[in-house]
């Protein structure tokens, strides 16, 4: 079908970062639930997506995947009527490898050759109505005479076919340039890959796994991991827009691990990246300052902006970073992110997110309270908080500059 699809970040819900493979038909429902009991499925978080490690090791003779029904009973048809009867959409994982990560059969060519099972694995889930397909990377085999680049486009082009082939719209989250974060020259080599992944898929990964829920784990570990992977999606901003989105991985805003700063930083800085809002966390068990910065309605829309560009970073240092991004009616969101431990004092020039001789209405989307700025943003951040404001250009001297946001930087 040629239905668009994705034309604002996907948002929702995906059990891998809490609960891993101990995942059951149960906690699945009891986390759609806690969507819709929280609000926060009204407010568009609406795709429940059940992630690896739901069937049997073994296809069935006829060459189908077996759902595991000691995990989900009453199979994965019901589950989506379960879904789509609470207005929410059903999301399902699966590799385009011969094994996913976790080693359940894949959809993808057997190690060896062979025949894959792209097109009768999205026959069987457009039988149980799934609206959405994240298709993973692992065990992929590289036939040859094929570059592992080759093998990758080849198979989700298939996966992308296959999907299409079945009449039902389905949003594929294709996961092929997260397997290239190691070039030759030791950092990630994904460009040439994030250059065809958006005809194949509408989302995809390109870093490493937000850090899973360990009780064990450093007290900073999962701060470090959300700082890790806006650390390279920040730069890919020219991958983004209506249909295409970078994925930084899941959110964790509220979940055990986070301060309620560095919760309110993961939401406010996934917007500015025009960033999937797929929580991965027990929706019951969030943090009330984690419920709310999810369930901030000025920063939903902010993520899911129609014009759909992702920020851009103006200014980035040892201490705070600046991002800035333009928005469908001419407003600009501004973040400023303090990394630091200690709460610091920011001006940001107006000239420095490309607005210059103007006076600007600035929303501080935290407290919600505007004021007329001219000059300068000026603020207080505390230490690990992002603050971020949507600007109203009114009363500009010259034209704003439509072109490359650029500018060296906030004064501290
Ligand atoms: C990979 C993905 C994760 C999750 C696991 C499942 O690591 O990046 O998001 O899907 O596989 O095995």
């Amino acid at each position: 079908s040629d239905v668009p699809l994705a034309l604002t970040p996907p948002m929702g819900w995906n059990n891998w970062a809490h609960y891993m493979c101990d995942i059951d038909e149960r906690k699945v429902v009891a986390n759609a639930d806690a969507l819709v009991s929280t609000g926060l499925a009204a407010k568009g978080y609406d795709t429940v997506t059940v992630d690896d490690c739901w069937m049997e090791k073994q296809r069935d003779t006829a060459g189908n995947l077996v759902v595991d029904t000691a995990k989900f009973p009453h199979g994965m048809a019901w589950l989506g009527q379960y879904l789509h009867a609470r207005g929410l959409k059903f999301g399902i994982y699966q590799d385009a490898g011969h094994l996913t990560c976790e080693r359940y059969p894949g959809s993808g060519t057997p190690d060896g050759g062979g025949q894959d099972n792209f097109a009768r694995d999205a026959r069987l889930f457009a039988s149980w109505k799934v609206d959405y397909v994240k298709m993973d990377g692992c065990n992929m085999w590289v036939p040859p005479g094929l570059t592992k680049e080759q093998a990758y486009r080849q198979a989700y082009e298939a996966v992308a076919r296959a999907l299409r082939d079945t009449g039902r719209p389905m949003v594929l989250s294709a996961s092929a340039p997260a397997y290239f974060q190691q070039g030759e020259w030791g950092g990630p080599d994904w460009h040439r890959v994030l250059g065809w992944v958006g005809n194949t898929g509408q989302l995809w990964r390109e870093g490493k796994d937000i850090k899973v829920y360990k009780p064990s784990a450093p007290a900073t570990s999962r701060w470090s991991s959300v700082l890790g992977n806006y650390g390279y999606n920040r730069w890919l901003t020219r991958y983004s827009g209506p249909g295409n989105w970078n994925d930084p991985d899941f959110l964790i805003a509220g979940a055990p691990g986070l301060t309620d700063a560095e919760s309110r930083s993961q939401v406010a800085l996934w917007a500015m990246m025009a960033a999937p809002f797929i929580l991965s966390s027990d929706v019951g068990g969030l943090t009330p300052a984690g419920l709310a910065a999810l369930g901030n309605t000025d920063l939903i829309a902010l993520d899911q902006d129609p014009m759909g560009r992702q920020g851009a970073v103006v200014s980035a240092g040892q201490a705070f970073d600046v991002l800035v991004r333009p928005l469908a009616n001419g407003d600009r969101a501004v973040a400023v992110l303090n990394r630091s431990a200690a709460a610091l004092d920011v001006s940001v020039p107006l000239a420095d997110v490309g607005l210059p001789s103007c006076t600007v209405t600035a929303k501080d989307l935290w407290t919600g309270r505007s004021t007329e700025v001219s000059e300068a943003l000026t603020g207080r951040v505390g230490a690990h908080e992002t603050a971020v404001w949507r600007l109203t250009p009114h009363g500009c001297a010259e034209p704003v500059p439509t072109g490359q946001l650029t500018g060296d930087g906030a004064r501290c």
